[in-house]
């Protein structure tokens, strides 16, 4: 009796175990699958048009336009002599001011390292404004790596009248750099 009891534990586990290894692989196959479409959408997917002005020097101007083109954006990057005199002229208030001017679809700027979340909110909510901000150099933001010196980090918006206010605050968390 015991004899066929154990015979009949193993034809069960053996099953189990047959089950568990065809599930471990079908998820496996599943999430390589996913990845693949999701890398493919990623690179095809134009998310809109940046014209980053910058200084022909200023290297994490152009680590933050890496990072919106690896996110499916076309990026054109402008080299500018006197970054002052564009932002003055192109009507950035000067408390927001930091290091490059971007210009996202010919219609808002994005002054300084505006994270990309904020950037999708905004094609999302397509506000009547004039541009995000984030003023300074803060770290832990995209083209600006590294622990992130701030816990909140506040994007301003700006009209053509230059009057600010929050757009939005973000954990350093929410934040992909
Ligand atoms: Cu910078
Ligand atoms: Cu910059």
């Amino acid at each position: 009796m015991s004899k066929v009891l154990s015979k009949k534990n193993i034809v069960i586990f053996t099953i189990f175990a047959i089950i568990a290894i065809v599930f471990v692989f079908w998820q496996f196959g599943r999430q390589e699958d996913q990845g693949a479409v999701k890398s493919a959408q990623e690179q095809t997917k134009n998310r809109g048009e940046i014209v980053v002005y910058k200084d022909k020097y200023c290297s994490c101007c152009g680590a933050w336009a890496k990072k919106f083109k690896e996110k499916g954006y076309s990026i054109k990057e402008v080299e500018v002599k006197d970054m002052a005199k564009l932002k003055s002229d192109k009507g950035v208030p000067l408390e927001l001011a930091s290091c490059h001017t971007a210009v996202l679809d010919g219609k808002y700027f994005l002054e300084g390292h505006v994270p990309i979340e904020s950037v999708l909110k905004l094609q999302k909510e397509n506000p009547d404004i004039a541009g995000l901000a984030v003023p300074g150099m803060p770290t832990g933001v995209p083209g600006m790596p590294g622990r992130a010196n701030f816990e909140t980090l506040q994007i301003y918006s700006f009209d053509k009248e230059g009057k600010q206010s929050v757009f939005e605050e973000r954990k350093a968390r929410e934040i992909e750099w």
